[in-house]
This record gives C-alpha cells, sequence and structure tokens, in this order.
C-alpha cells in the first residue's frame, strides 16, 4: 500500500492593500453596484499597487503559509506556482520567488491553467510527493488580473481581483489528498482568453483579457456538476460525506448551483466573492486560507476543492483535513 500521501500543513493569502469597490467602478465605466452584485455577487476587490509584482504577492502569502506550518524556506523540496499573469516570459514565477525566499536547488515551476491553476498545481505536487522522494512542497497561486483587463470594457473589468494564496503540503503516511480529477478541452481556447504574445521585440495581438461570459457560464455549471460526481464516485462517498466546499470564486451563481447539486447549504460553502473578486488561480487559496484562520476547518472532515477555467481546463481535489 502507498504509504506516501501528502497533507496541507499550512496555509496563507496575501490581497494588495488597494480596495477597489463597485461604486469606484460606477465612476469608470457605465455600471452600477446592484447590477454587479446581482449578476456576479461581487462587491469590491483587491488591486496591485504599480511596483507590486505577481511573485511579491505570491512571496507574502508563501511567508504566511511556511510559518503556518512551523517550518523555514530551506525545508521546502519543491514549488509549484500557479499563475496567468506571471512577472516576465521568463524565468517563471516560482524560480524568482525561490530566490526571494532565498533559497536554492529545489525544483520550482510554473503551472498555467488559468483560473483551474491552484487545482493543476496541487495535483501536480501531489503526484510528486506520491513519489515519496519529497517532505515539503510549497503550492502557491498567484496573480495580478488587473493588469491583462480592459478597464473600459463593464463586461470583464468588474469581475476580477488581484491576490495570492499558498499552501505548504507534507509527506504524511495518511492522506491528506484523497484524490485529485483533472481535465481539458482545449476546443475551447477562444471562448475565454487573453489573445496576445511578445514577437520580435513587440507585443503582437491583444494581450487583454476577452470572454464570451454565457457561454464561460453554461460550460462551468455543467463541468462542475460532472467533476463534483467523478470525485465522489472516484472515493465512494456520498454527497452528505461532503463538509466543506472551496469552489473557484468566479460568480455566487456559479457556487449557488454546485451548492445545490451537492445538497449543501451554503453555511457549509466558503465564499469570499463578495470581498476578493474572481482571483482567478488565487482564489481557492485564499478562501481555504481564510476557512482555515477562522476555525471553520475542522480534522477529519471532507473538503471539496474545484474550479474550471481558460483553456478551458477543470478539475477537483478532494480533501480529508
Ligand atoms: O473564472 C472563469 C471566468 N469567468 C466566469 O466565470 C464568468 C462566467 N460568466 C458570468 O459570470 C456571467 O455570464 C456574467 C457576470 C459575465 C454576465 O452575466 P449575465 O447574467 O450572463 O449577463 P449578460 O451577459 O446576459 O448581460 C446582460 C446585459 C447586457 O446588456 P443588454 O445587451 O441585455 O442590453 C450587457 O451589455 O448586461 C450588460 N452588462 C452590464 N451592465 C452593467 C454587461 N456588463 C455590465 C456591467 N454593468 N458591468
Amino acid at each position: 500500500m502507498n504509504s506516501n500521501y501528502s497533507r496541507i500543513v499550512g496555509t496563507g493569502s496575501y490581497l494588495p492593500a488597494k480596495v477597489l469597490t463597485n461604486h469606484d467602478l460606477e465612476r469608470m465605466v457605465n455600471t452600477s453596484d446592484e447590477w454587479i452584485y446581482s449578476r456576479t455577487g461581487i462587491r469590491q476587490r483587491h488591486i496591485a499597487a504599480d511596483g507590486e509584482s505577481t511573485s511579491d504577492l505570491a512571496l507574502h502569502a508563501s511567508r504566511n503559509a511556511i510559518a503556518a506550518a512551523g517550518i523555514t524556506p530551506r525545508d521546502l523540496d519543491l514549488i509549484v506556482v500557479a499563475t496567468t499573469t506571471p512577472d516576465m516570459v521568463f524565468p517563471s514565477t516560482a524560480c524568482i520567488l525561490q530566490s526571494k525566499l532565498g533559497i536554492r536547488n529545489c525544483p520550482a515551476f510554473d503551472v498555467q491553467a488559468v483560473c483551474s491553476g491552484f487545482i493543476y498545481g496541487l495535483a501536480t505536487a501531489d503526484q510528486f510527493m506520491r513519489s515519496g522522494r519529497y517532505r515539503h512542497a510549497l503550492v502557491v497561486a498567484a496573480e495580478i488580473y488587473s493588469r491583462i483587463l480592459d478597464w473600459t470594457d463593464r463586461s470583464t473589468c468588474v469581475l476580477f481581483g488581484d491576490g495570492a494564496g499558498a499552501v505548504v503540503l507534507r509527506r504524511s503516511d495518511a492522506p491528506g489528498i484523497l484524490s485529485s480529477h483533472l481535465h481539458a478541452d482545449g476546443s475551447y481556447a477562444r471562448m475565454l482568453s487573453v489573445p496576445g504574445t511578445v514577437c520580435g521585440g513587440k507585443v503582437s495581438g491583444r494581450p487583454l483579457l476577452q470572454m464570451d461570459g454565457g457561454g464561460v457560464f453554461r460550460f462551468a455549471v455543467r463541468v462542475l456538476d460532472e467533476i463534483v460526481e467523478e470525485t465522489l464516485a472516484a472515493n465512494q462517498l456520498r454527497k452528505t460525506d461532503i463538509n466543506w466546499l472551496i469552489p473557484h470564486q468566479a460568480n455566487i451563481r456559479i457556487i449557488h448551483a454546485t451548492a445545490k447539486k451537492l445538497g449543501l447549504s451554503m453555511e457549509k460553502v466558503v465564499v469570499t466573492v463578495d470581498r476578493h473578486a474572481n482571483t482567478s488561480a488565487a482564489s481557492i487559496p485564499l478562501a481555504l486560507d481564510e476557512a482555515v484562520r477562522d476555525g471553520r476547518l475542522r480534522s477529519g472532515q471532507h473538503v471539496l476543492m474545484e474550479a474550471v477555467g481558460g483553456g478551458f481546463t477543470w478539475g477537483a481535489v478532494l480533501v480529508k483535513w
């Protein structure tokens, strides 16, 4: 029997100081607090300062997670960073973070799965841990979407925010992470994208987020239904065995649909979308950290995390806390 499981032994998060409310947005584009809140559940979002980089956000969240785990950066054997808004084309944000943490040598790489990035990163790190060769892994998701938004497009700029969340995994004889389930369908690439790149020293294409919001909404509700079923079946669990849902925080209506599918009351769902908006890959570890620090999660409980994002990518991780 495999005794190389991984457990989350520390969580951390970071939100930039600047808060942009729906009322602030009313002065920037033709929108209203009422429209944004009723369609999405969002009231405000945090925005990174001019000098702040994605690796800075990641560093704050990582330090908090490392401290919570009671280890030092030198104990880390692996760093995985999920981000769609890296500091630069290369090196990876994970390598930049490693240097800011003051350590060397452990493998460090980025995972790019847009809003599913934390789920992909956690699943990837868990596979490394199951090899038995690693004792501690840091999984971080950090995003600065404010820099890839068209601030004149009311249909997208109201939806996103900046932030970072991190977890430390420790190898363990017992789970921990029970299972992870990842999917992708690249035929939907154009439905949600930032269609730009760097070419010959110039920006080529339009490096600002564009989305068919209604199409994403319908796709998200369908595949999140499926991933919940798949995760329960793989673990021979019933809906009533799930104690907490920590969903990707894109839209409260999508979150309600998944909670309803699970028969979970909203008291068992961790919600941050009202205060953070959609922080893409960072939204789940931000919500997880909040629920850990306020004592909601208890030992032995089943915690289901799920996300869907550009690509499309989608997935779930089930944890025994
Ligand atoms: O992490 C994955 C990333 N993305 C998502 O998860 C997003 C998924 N989609 C959604 O959350 C929703 O589809 C939206 C919140 C984007 C839109 O909600 P909706 O209920 O599907 O609204 P809609 O697209 O049908 O828009 C309705 C109206 C339109 O006006 P008309 O054409 O009916 O006159 C829009 O022009 O609302 C208008 N509208 C706005 N009005 C005020 C669009 N954005 C705004 C706005 N303020 N910010």
